[in-house]
């Protein structure tokens, strides 16, 4: 059964097609990278995925259970967990508060949806923020309020609090912007650890594309809200109607 399958998912706004018609399944373990052009409806499907946007038509299932027409809280509460384009973090209270604040919900999480979340089953990284903060390399900062590290901090942060809600499935949303070459590569290595390590499901949007196809195994490309490929990155760099959408020749000629 895929943990989270998108069927037939269509997002309007008014005469505008922002999602059209997408398809998806995505299974335990997988890491699965999302790329195409600015506008091309990456963030609106996240959204979408992740109950944050009503769907105009189509359905969502999260591990076999029907969410369409859900809000944000119930995804969450059967395991998916999310990073925004922008980072949310409360600017005002320390890195380690922030991270606490996702444990508080995973601990407010109902006893039903909880099967992947009892103590035994919650990876040892995951059960108390100190923890949380190392695993993302901000341990340094934990008593500096949010608002005053770094934005590339303050993404690595939006992480840790979006782990400390224990998820299965993980949405990040253009983690990687605005990073040095340096830090993107330990930001896939970390995403690539999460994967590994935590046995999460995650689904990774990033404009950075020639690093994002060299850590994901498969690879959506979405241009004008279709979606026109979903295969392996060699798969993807192949296929004529990406390449004539969005990544041009160099990369069907780069070592992949
Ligand atoms: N709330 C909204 N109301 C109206 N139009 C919207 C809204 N959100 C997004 N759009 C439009 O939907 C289309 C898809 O936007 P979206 O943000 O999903 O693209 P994206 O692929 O994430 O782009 P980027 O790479 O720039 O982040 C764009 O034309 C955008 O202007
Ligand atoms: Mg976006």
């Amino acid at each position: 059964m895929a943990l989270l399958e998108a069927q037939d998912i269509t997002v309007r706004f008014g005469g505008l097609v922002a999602v059209d018609a997408v398809s998806a399944r995505f299974g335990a373990g997988e890491l699965v990278g999302i790329i195409g052009p600015n506008g091309a409806g990456k963030t609106t499907f996240f959204n979408a995925i992740s109950g944050v946007q009503p769907v105009t038509s189509g359905r969502l299932q999260v591990a076999g259970r029907e969410l369409t027409g859900r809000g944000p809280h119930r995804f969450a509460a059967h395991g998916l967990a999310r990073t925004f384009q922008t980072p949310r973090v409360f600017a005002d209270m320390s890195v380690l508060s922030n991270v606490e604040f996702g444990l508080k919900f995973a601990g407010k999480r109902p006893r039903k949806y909880w099967l992947w979340g009892e103590e035994e089953g919650v990876a040892w990284v995951l059960r108390d923020a100190p923890r949380i903060l190392q695993l993302i390399g901000l341990s340094a900062q934990a008593d500096v309020p949010a608002g005053s590290i770094t934005p590339s901090q303050q993404r690595l942060l939006e992480i840790g609090m979006a782990l400390a809600t224990r998820p299965r499935l993980l949405l990040l949303d253009e983690v990687a912007a605005g990073l040095t070459e340096a830090e993107l590569e330990d930001m896939a290595r970390l995403i690539r650890r999460l994967r590994d390590e935590l046995d999460l499901t995650v689904i990774w949007i990033e404009h950075a594309v020639t690093t994002l196809l060299r850590h994901v195994e498969r690879v959506l490309v979405l241009h004008q809200g279709k979606l026109i490929a979903d295969g392996t990155p060699r798969e993807v760099v192949r296929n004529p109607e990406v390449i004539e959408a969005y990544l041009g020749d160099e990369m069907a000629e780069a070592s992949l």
